[in-house]
């Protein structure tokens, strides 16, 4: 008995067994009495009895106790309100009313308490309110995270933020008083994916991690409604919108229908260059949840992939295991054409395999699975490639992997601010590799002497066209491969160090 009695305290699965049988009735005591036979005297059936109620009573207990703590761990995964961290000037909304915080250098932001509704004819969306108040104040806004930037801004619709009432339609078709056609019993987001995408930096910079951070509160009951709505944009990052939301997407403008929420935030909220800032977010939720996020995403394709895989190669031996049988850190190369190549990456490819890597070449392009991406990323111990949007794929890194950012000349500061430094917040190690001007393409076109070449920063301070037409646009990069050999046994060492013996260094 004292057993059984530990069973229950202890295993809270063995509990729903024993219960069973319990519940099933009389048998049950021949189960549960041990050596008690099959006759019984009056004294051993009171204990049996008593017996029985204990564990009736523990169970019951044990049952309420769990439920107790469930129900605590939800309370405190509630933050409380998130206007505080998702529109500061707009903590103290009341239902009823819109509110808009302009304050942000890279976005705005409106919240629209209450009956919300969709009226696209009009790139209209009402707030409903039986309160009358003449004072009240329709918004404009654009739903994008490039405030600073007037020309992509121009590209992006322009939303009106209207209160409606019983009398007063923002539809001048009389049958249509805003009527709901479908109804969510929960808020909505609005959000462009036009602006600068087409470009995986952006797409994530300005687009992704904003909707992460405007949106992860909601527990997935939100539904996003995008202007620009771009259908490739929606396969695309569909695996990760939908950890984001249980409801498919809303094309604002393609469909007319009227939607009505409970409440709306306009806009993105938005932190810094390709991180999340936990100090501004509900729960000091960080870039390593954003990072979770991502891999729930793809986690389902990539044991597709991997079963694919499994057949295709079940004979062949696999690379990444040394002669000796020890496992070899695995690096990839993120590799471009066109511009900002490595000219002698095949060198390259050979001085990582000698130095103890199993390399992988990765090229992608607009059209590459981001799943077949993170797969060969999140699976890596070091990534290597030259600035540029591709970098952006640090994101995929495990912590603590290693990412080694090729650095062109005249791109320093953009490779700094838009990967060095969020990388490091991601807790990779980072190592920016500065190119020599004689590792530089530009070398041999203009000479040592040329300010190209000599002084890249008086033209990069003329601005970003400049950048971009000599230094981005122009350059590919022949590696010095004594000097990069450096770059490349720190992070072999530090790789070998990390993963352990299995791994160990010749
Ligand atoms: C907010 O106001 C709308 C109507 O304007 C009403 O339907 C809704 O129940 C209100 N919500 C709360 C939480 O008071
Ligand atoms: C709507 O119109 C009716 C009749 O003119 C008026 O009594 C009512 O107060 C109006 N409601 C609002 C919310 O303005
Ligand atoms: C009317 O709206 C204005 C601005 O939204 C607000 O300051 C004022 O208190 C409101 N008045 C009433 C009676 O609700
Ligand atoms: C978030 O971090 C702040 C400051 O580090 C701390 O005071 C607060 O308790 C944290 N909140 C949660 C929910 O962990
Ligand atoms: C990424 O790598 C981690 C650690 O190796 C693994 O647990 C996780 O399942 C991987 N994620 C995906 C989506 O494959
Ligand atoms: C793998 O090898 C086994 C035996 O060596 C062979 O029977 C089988 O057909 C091979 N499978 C593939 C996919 O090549
Ligand atoms: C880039 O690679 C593709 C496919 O490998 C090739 O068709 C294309 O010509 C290359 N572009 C440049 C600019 O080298």
């Amino acid at each position: 008995m004292v057993q059984n009695h530990r069973l229950i305290i202890h295993n809270g699965k063995k509990l729903k067994k024993l219960r069973v049988s319990v519940e099933e009735g009389a048998t049950a005591v021949s189960v549960v009495v041990p050596g008690g036979g099959y006759l019984m005297t009056a004294k051993q059936k009171i204990l049996s009895i008593i017996f029985i109620s204990f564990l009736s009573c523990c169970y019951i207990f044990s049952i309420s106790f769990f439920s107790l703590l469930e129900s605590f761990r939800k309370e405190s995964e509630d933050f409380g309100p998130y206007e505080p961290f998702i529109a500061p000037q707009c903590s103290r909304i009341s239902n009823g009313t819109i509110c808009c915080d302009r304050t942000g250098f890279r976005s705005e932001i409106c919240i629209m308490k209450g009956d919300v509704r969709t009226h696209s004819a009009s790139s209209s969306v009402c707030l409903f309110t039986s309160l009358k108040n003449k004072s009240k104040i329709h918004e404009k806004i654009k739903p994008y995270t490039r405030k600073w930037e007037t020309s992509v801004m121009e590209t992006v619709q322009e939303l009106n933020l209207v209160y409606g009432d019983e009398n007063y339609s923002v539809s001048d078709d009389e049958h249509n008083n805003n009527i709901c056609d479908v109804f969510y019993n929960v808020p909505a987001v609005f959000l462009s994916t036009g602006g600068y995408t087409g470009n995986v930096y952006h797409e994530f910079n300005d687009g992704i991690i904003p909707l992460f951070i405007t949106s992860q509160h909601f527990k997935k009951k939100v539904v996003f409604v995008i202007v620009e709505y771009h259908t490739w944009w929606v396969m695309k990052y569909g695996d990760i919108v939908s950890q984001l939301s249980d409801y498919p997407t809303v094309d604002f403008n393609g469909d007319k229908r009227t939607h009505c929420f409970k409440e709306a935030i306009v806009g993105l909220k938005i932190h810094d260059e390709l991180t999340v800032d936990s100090s501004l977010m509900l729960g000091n939720k960080t870039i390593f949840d954003f990072r979770n996020v991502l891999d729930r995403a793809y986690l389902p394709r990539i044991r597709g992939l991997i079963q694919d895989e499994e057949l295709e190669t079940a004979n062949k031996t696999s690379q990444s295991v040394r002669e000796d049988g020890l496992k070899k850190p695995k690096l990839v190369i993120l590799s471009r054409n066109g511009t900002r190549e490595i000219l002698n990456e095949n060198l390259l490819v050979e001085l990582a395999e000698e130095i103890g890597f199993f390399v992988e070449v990765l090229r992608p392009d607009k059209t590459t699975e981001l799943a077949k991406i993170y797969k060969c990323l999140n699976s890596s111990d070091v990534m290597i490639g030259v600035h540029g949007a591709a970098m952006t794929h640090f994101l995929f890194l495990k912590p603590k992997t290693v990412f080694i950012q090729i650095i062109p000349l005249g791109t320093e500061w953009a490779a700094e601010t838009y990967y060095g430094e969020p990388a490091k917040k991601m807790r990779l190690k980072y190592i920016g590799y500065k190119i020599k001007p004689i590792e530089s393409s530009l070398y041999d076109e203009y000479g040592k002497d040329d300010p190209i070449i000599r002084d890249p920063k008086s033209f990069t301070r003329k601005g970003w066209d400049y950048t971009k037409k000599i230094y981005l646009e122009r350059q590919n990069v022949k590696l010095d491969l004594k000097r990069f050999r450096k770059s490349l046994s720190r992070a072999y060492d530090f790789s070998v160090k990390r993963l352990g013996p299995v791994y160990s260094s010749q």
